[in-house]
């Protein structure tokens, strides 16, 4: 299905995929970036101004979806993604089944594999607080998670961006995802395989992905850049907008442009 997508600028397009339960908004930080390439940002299934299709939202079909979205946009070339977190889980989708798509990546706050038995029974309890009582209450839930302990006492601004943005999601969509990633199928194989330059960022203040798990994961990629950023948990781009998109910009000039 087509997914809701956003562009401005112009040059090398960067597609960002986002976290859960966010939606692209949580990339307005990097809209900045528009002013050397072209910004693109899309919904995932049920997320912002995307529809919902089906109760369970792959993280294959969430791949297929983009390269739908790109492909009906005329966005044919290949392009360097950002994933961040679920998104990356998706990237990972895309990188095997369509690498010819792939310029460069980063890869923020994501892992390559599946979820342990906790995790996925954690996360069916997730889709019984999101049913039961709203994707909102879900998203106060996971507040202190998403964002590090420096920003939760420090930034009230993010907390409330944050906030906001996961409480305009759907039960429904939130649901759709949860399932997708509890299913998920570990990717881990697929690191190796990847042949473009790839971005990897964690914040040291991150609890859900560890920074030593992410060091792990860029190790396996053959072509990585690896950057651990203080004072900011999961959702890093939001977090110290500035620090990342530095970095991320300076990773672009050097080893794709
Ligand atoms: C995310 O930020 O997308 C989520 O933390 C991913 C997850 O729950 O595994």
């Amino acid at each position: 299905m087509k997914l809701a997508l956003e562009r401005s600028g112009n040059g090398a397009p960067l597609v960002f995929l986002h976290a859960f339960p966010l939606s692209r908004k949580m990339w307005e930080p990097q809209r900045v970036l528009s002013k050397n390439f072209q910004f693109i940002a899309v919904d995932f299934p049920g997320f912002g101004e995307s529809l919902l299709e089906t109760r369970s939202a792959s993280m294959e079909q969430m791949a297929r979806d983009v390269i739908t979205t790109l492909d009906a946009a005329d966005l044919k070339d290949p392009a360097i993604f950002i994933g961040l977190s679920m998104g990356g889980y998706v990237l990972l989708q895309l990188a095997k089944l369509f690498p010819e798509r792939l310029r460069g990546l980063a890869m923020v706050s994501t892992r390559a594999s599946a979820d342990s038995i906790e995790a996925r029974a954690r996360r069916y309890q997730n889709i019984e607080i999101a049913e039961k009582e709203g994707a909102a209450a879900l998203g106060e839930k996971m507040l202190p998670s998403l964002l590090g302990e420096t920003t939760m006492k420090s930034r009230p601004a993010v907390v409330t961006t944050v906030r906001a943005i996961a409480a305009k999601q759907t039960a429904a969509a939130v649901s759709a995802a949860l399932r997708g990633m509890a299913e998920r199928p570990d990717m881990t194989e697929t690191l190796s395989q990847i042949k473009c330059p790839v971005f990897v960022a964690s914040g040291r203040e991150d609890t859900v992905i560890k920074t030593s798990e992410m060091e792990t994961m860029a190790k396996a990629l053959p072509h990585a850049e690896f950057a651990a950023i203080d004072q900011v948990g999961h959702l890093l781009n939001l977090e110290r907008p500035d620090v990342f998109n530095d970095l991320f910009l300076h990773f672009l000039k050097r080893r794709l442009l």
